[in-house]
């Protein structure tokens, strides 16, 4: 597609005080516009779109996944770092600030909820039973050092599964336990309208559910004879022998705010802040995207120091860079795109 049409940087792209006190309060603040026209929004939701309904490899990964595509796609990567975005960051984070991940939220109609969950600020991955961690602070305390963007490609309605958050919750850490995949927060059935023939490919691709590997899960079953509630049900019975995060967390009703907003704007959170998002249950697509912004005194993939690199989803990030947005690249051994 031609370029996005990237405004002149505006003075005004920040916060009030009440809004950056009602953020540090809250735990999210928004949304906010960005100035970029619909048609180009909705050119850069069906690019995302395609990536997901076409299962496409990204070329960093060698694999189906929907992280990081704004190192491939300089669309996205404008996208993320309009002032209206790293100017209200760095109102939040300070100076210097890496843009680390981004990732593609596609919501089709009838797709599920995401179950209420938070996020303390490893990226562990331990939402699918990892423990290695892909931020390192200078220090572990209570000042967050990354917060998230999450941009609208469509108009998001109280109906195709807006994103919500119970305010307030930002700095209260929530027990979790390790579940049977299937009962986790962000598990969602991955059969619906798809022939055997797609499952058992998408199988053996690992494109079934993200971040997982299942290549070989159908190794010694027997495709030809199992009919397809057969075959999902084996399936499940795998993703069962795999562990994942679920929060037993109720929000009062009272502190629930539902993120209405239209296509090109955005919200800025910490991922403490309790979120999540109901089902679709409109008959329209609902794409956002998000992306992570850290301090730049952090270590982004700490393992890869030691040579590790495999991060919480699995993906091999031999080839990740972080994009810096803002300011001064603090942390020197961070990969940084030049
Ligand atoms: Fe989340």
């Amino acid at each position: 597609m031609e370029q996005l049409s990237v405004p002149a940087g505006q003075a005004n792209d920040v916060m009030t005080a009440a809004e950056v006190e009602a953020f540090w309060r809250n735990g999210f603040a928004g949304p906010f516009p960005l100035d970029i026209p619909a048609d180009e929004l909705a050119e850069l939701g069906n690019q995302c779109e395609r990536i997901v309904v076409e299962r496409q490899s990204h070329p960093l990964y060698d694999r189906y996944a929907l992280r990081d595509w704004h190192l491939i796609d300089k669309d996205l990567e404008r996208l993320f770092t309009q002032d209206a975005i790293v100017n209200r960051v760095v109102q939040l984070l300070g100076p210097d600030l890496l843009l680390w991940r981004s990732k593609i939220f596609y919501k089709p109609p009838g797709a599920d909820a995401i179950g209420w969950h938070q996020e303390w600020g490893k990226f562990d991955g331990e939402e699918i039973g990892n423990s290695t961690p892909s931020l390192q602070p200078p220090v572990f305390g209570e000042d967050i050092w990354d917060l998230t963007i999450w941009v609208a490609l469509d108009d998001v309605t109280p109906e195709n599964g807006p994103l919500q958050f119970a305010a307030g919750t930002n700095r209260t850490k929530v027990p979790w336990s390790k579940v049977p995949m299937t009962q986790s927060a962000f598990y969602e059935e991955p059969f619906e309208g798809l022939t055997k023939e797609q499952i058992v490919a998408r199988t053996r691709n690992s494109e079934l559910v993200l971040d997982i590997d299942t290549a070989d899960w159908l190794d010694g079953f027997d495709v030809d004879t199992a009919s397809l509630p057969e075959l999902t049900d084996h399936l499940r019975r795998r993703f069962d022998q795999l562990s994942a995060k679920f929060t037993e967390f109720e929000p009062d009703p009272d502190t629930v705010a539902t993120m209405e907003m239209p296509r090109g704007s955005f919200v800025i959170f910490s991922e403490r802040t309790m979120h999540g998002s109901p089902a679709n249950n409109s008959d329209r697509r609902r794409m956002a995207v998000n992306c992570r912004i850290a301090k730049a005194d952090t270590l982004v993939y700490p393992g890869r120091l030691a040579g590790d690199m495999i991060d919480g989803s699995n993906l091999d990030i031999s080839r990740h860079e972080s994009v810096l947005v803002a300011g001064e690249a603090v942390e020197t051994r961070n990969v940084i795109r030049r």
